[in-house]
Parts: C-alpha cells; sequence; structure tokens
C-alpha cells in the first residue's frame, strides 16, 4: 500500500524548557524525530514530508536525510494549519498518514492496522482508551456507536470531558479531500487554533466512513511533551531492549540497569553486568563477560572475552578470550588480538595488540604496533606526538618492556629485544638484546639530610 507520510514538528515545546528543538531531544541516542521516521520509512512511503518550525532550520540540518521533503510553517496556527503547509508536495491519489514528531514510539504494526481499518478513501482515527484522559481530544460517536467528532478538552462540555476514549493525534485521511476540509477550518474556538481534528465532522457530513482504530499498546502512542514523559518513554524503549535481550538468552543482573542507545546484537550465553551502557553498533559474541558500569560505543567483542568493572571502549575491536580492565580505555582504531590482557588505567588507542599481549597497569599506547605476548611494563609510555605531527612506534613478536619507559615515535623495538625499566627509547633497539638508557646508580655514604634553621 503506497501512502503520503506528514509529520509535524513544528511545536515549540515549551515545556521542556530547552534551548534544542523538543523534535531532537533525544530517546534512547537518537533524536525523537529520528523514530518517527524510521517507523514511517518502514511503510514505504511515497513522499515523506516533515512540517518544522520557524526558527527549525537546526532540525533540518540534524536530520538532512535526502528522502524526506520539508514543509515550512513559519507561524505555529494549529494541527490543521501545519497538514496545510504539506499539501503541495502530496501525492493526490494516494492516503496521507499523518504523525507527530514528539510521538516516538508507535510501531509500524499498529499504524499499518490503522490502514488496513479505514478503507482506501476512509478516514482513520487512531485512539486509547485512558483511565485518565486529560488533555487529549475525545472521542465523540453517535448513538449507533459510529464516531461523529473529535473534541479538544479545552472546547469539551464537562459531560464530553468523562468519555475516556482519546485522539491519538495520528490520522488517516483520503488527500483529495484535503484542500477542501482544511481551507474550511475555524479557529473560533478555545485555542484560537486551526485544529486538524475539525476535518472528522466534515468527513462525517459528506458520508466518507470514519474509523476509529485503537493502538495495541497504550505507551505507543504517548507524546512527549516535558522532561518527565521524556524519562518515562526512555525507561519503557529500555524495558522493551532488556526484555528482548533477555528473551534470546542474554543474561542481565538487572533489566533496569540497561542502556542501549543504538543496536545491541548479541550471541549465546553473553553475561551484562549491571549500569553498562552501549551506544552505536555493538556486537558481543558468545559467552562475553561484561562487568558492571562498562560504557562500550562501535565495538565488536568477539567470543569468550571478559570486560571488568568500568572498561569504556569506543570503537575498537576485542579479540577471543582477551581480558580488559577494569578501568581500562579503548579508543578508536584499538585492534586487540586473541587472549590479548589490558589491565586497570591502560589507554589504548589507533594500535594493535598482537595476541597474548599484556599492559596491565598504568600504560598509553597509541599509534603502535605490538606483535605477540610482548609485555608492556606499568607505567610505559608511546609517545606518539611531537607537538606536531603523529608517528607510529612498532614493538615486534616476544619484546619485554620494563615498567616506566617512554618510546619516543617514530622507533621499532626488534623481536625479542628487552628495554631496561625508566628507559626513555629515542632509536631503534635491537633484536634479542637488552636495551637500557638510564643513569648510573650511585650512593653516598653518611649524607645528612638538611636540618630545619631554628630561631
Ligand atoms: C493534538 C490533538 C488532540 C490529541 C493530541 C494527542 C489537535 C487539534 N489536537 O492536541 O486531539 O489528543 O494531539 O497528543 O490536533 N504542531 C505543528 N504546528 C502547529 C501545532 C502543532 O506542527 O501549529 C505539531 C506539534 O509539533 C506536535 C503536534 O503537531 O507534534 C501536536 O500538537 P500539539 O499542540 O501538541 O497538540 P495537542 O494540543 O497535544
Ligand atoms: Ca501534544
Amino acid at each position: 500500500m503506497s501512502l503520503n507520510i506528514v509529520v509535524l514538528a513544528a511545536g515549540q515545546g515549551k515545556r521542556m524548557n530547552s534551548r534544542l528543538p523538543k523534535v531532537l531531544q533525544p530517546l534512547a541516542g537518537k533524536p525523537l524525530l529520528r523514530h518517527v521516521l524510521e517507523t514511517a520509512r518502514k511503510l514505504n512511503p511515497k513522499r515523506l514530508v516533515v512540517v518544522y518550525g520557524h526558527g527549525g532550520e537546526v532540525v533540518r540540518e540534524t536530520l538532512d536525510d535526502t528522502d524526506l521533503v520539508w514543509a515550512l510553517q513559519a507561524e505555529q496556527l494549529g494541527t490543521g494549519h501545519a497538514l496545510r503547509q504539506a499539501l503541495p508536495f502530496l501525492e493526490p491519489v494516494l492516503s496521507t498518514l499523518v504523525l507527530y514528531g514528539d510521538v516516538p514510539l508507535v510501531r509500524p504494526e499498529t499504524l499499518a492496522a490503522l490502514m488496513v481499518a479505514a478503507s482506501a478513501d476512509g478516514l482513520g482515527i487512531l485512539t486509547a482508551q485512558l483511565a485518565n484522559p486529560k488533555g487529549y481530544g475525545r472521542v465523540l460517536r453517535d448513538a449507533r456507536g459510529a464516531v461523529r467528532a473529535i473534541v479538544e478538552e479545552k472546547d469539551a462540555s464537562p459531560e464530553e470531558r468523562r468519555v475516556t476514549e482519546i485522539n491519538t493525534g495520528i490520522l488517516l485521511l483520503p488527500t483529495a479531500s484535503l484542500p477542501r476540509w482544511l481551507e474550511n477550518l475555524s479557529s473560533a474556538n478555545a485555542q484560537g487554533e486551526y485544529y486538524l481534528t475539525d476535518v472528522v465532522v466534515q468527513a462525517v457530513e459528506e458520508g466518507i466512513p470514519v474509523r476509529a482504530v485503537e493502538a495495541a499498546c497504550q505507551w505507543e502512542t504517548e507524546g512527549v511533551n516535558d522532561r518527565l514523559q521524556l524519562a518515562r518513554l526512555e525507561r519503557l524503549w529500555q524495558r522493551e531492549e532488556a526484555t528482548r535481550l533477555l528473551r534470546q538468552g542474554v543474561r542481565l543482573t538487572d533489566p533496569e540497569r540497561l542502556d542501549v542507545r543504538g543496536a545491541l546484537t548479541c550471541g549465546r550465553d553473553v553475561f551484562i553486568d549491571a549500569g553498562c551502557v552501549f551506544t552505536g553498533e555493538v556486537t558481543l559474541e558468545d559467552s562475553v563477560e561484561i562487568g558492571p558500569y562498562c560504557v562500550i560505543g562501535n565495538a565488536r567483542i568477539r567470543t569468550g572475552a571478559k570486560l571488568a568493572a568500568y572498561t569504556h571502549v569506543e570503537g575498537a575491536e576485542i579479540g577471543a578470550g582477551a581480558v580488559v580492565g577494569p578501568y581500562a580505555r579503548l579508543r578508536p582504531g584499538t585492534i586487540l588480538s586473541e587472549a590479548a590482557h589490558v589491565g586497570n588505567f591502560v589507554e589504548i588507542k589507533n594500535s594493535h595488540i598482537g595476541a597474548g599481549s599484556k599492559a596491565n597497569h598504568l600504560a598509553y599506547v597509541g599509534d603502535a604496533d605490538l606483535g605477540a605476548r610482548v609485555n608492556v611494563g606499568a607505567g610505559v609510555i608511546t609517545c606518539n606526538y611531537d607537538g606536531a605531527n603523529k608517528w607510529r612506534t612498532v614493538i615486534e613478536d616476544d619484546v619485554f618492556i620494563g615498567s616506566d619507559t617512554q618510546l619516543v615515535a617514530p622507533v621499532h623495538v626488534g623481536k625479542g629485544a628487552t628495554l631496561g625499566a625508566g628507559t626513555t627509547l629515542t632509536k631503534d633497539a635491537p633484536a634479542e638484546a637488552l636495551t637500557v638508557s638510564r643513569a648510573r646508580q650511585t650512593s653516598f655514604a653518611g649524607w645528612k639530610r638538611p636540618e630545619k634553621h631554628k630561631g
């Protein structure tokens, strides 16, 4: 079924108390509007129009996807007026689905059900039954139960306000009738706005079939008007994500303490402890264990690798059986091979660490290539930056780097070399030899410490 989709996103969102436009506020790490657009695309619309507001240039810049048509609503005169701005961009022979930029969780299945229920030239309303319908437009029905109108709360009589069936705002409309209906809207109501909902009365008068479809889950149709609602929806989203992972066999210490802000793919028997945050695309292969409070972005973690508490990973690959953390930081371009060990307060950037190599304590490894079975002692630093350029350090297999060694790049350490503790390496170190740069140790017998002056 081909259709037009219009996303209304021109509202200011005053109640967010934020400089960021409401539809750009993030939910699960992604702007609200992006959630709606991704849902919309799943319905394969012929046209995807976003009605954006005055000063909403930042919205356009943030979401500059090429399939979008932008319709400016310079003044926010109501939802009916907003849809009017989109009219020139719609295919008249196709139905038009109206979505809201601030209703991010509606599911494509629900929208498909709405399309099935409303006949091709009819009007469909997505509704919900709410125990507390306060603030919403109410669905009014006639004696036979047919939908008669939608009345906004501010315009409703006390009796109408008792109706618990509400308009979620999501409508499916016959596009050919829209120019006429929208032209006829009046702003003579409690809010002085052109209400899109007033097209319902017109459809009824013209004998056009109107169908109401109830959303499958109530949370799908919840809107975001303030930070409280946004936080609530964030938790709803995360709970869904945790449920998906648990069903699939992932062991979570606490499904309430997991945050996935992107796509997390897990193999079998994965364990994730409390408080972890995943961003971007993360893959955890079979039997991976993630300790508490790890932050992991855009990473692949291979079979059986273990991350201890407070490990921070961004743009890295961790080899099978590797052991990382606690308190390790793997920055973009880090590749740990099989069974590598990276311990506390070790930072690695843009480096390849060979199989079985270890950097267990307090080190910085940047722009380096380490072979297999290299031992990096405590306090080792690759001095990769000369103030202007970055240089690489190459360390071959089976090298032992003593503690507190600085490797001033570009520098090369041959296979099997040993660097003595405290060495400042400015020239290449030959294979299989001990290289050490250190002032000779001297002792002064009978030397006395200075004493404090008296009086
Ligand atoms: C609207 C519905 C109400 C429904 C409720 C569901 C109307 C008249 N009322 O009320 O029946 O129960 O949504 O949440 O439609 N917008 C624009 N331009 C405007 C005004 C609004 O783009 O001039 C956009 C907003 O950005 C928002 C959406 O339309 O995404 C809804 O606007 P809002 O003012 O929040 O409508 P409600 O009063 O909540
Ligand atoms: Ca609203």
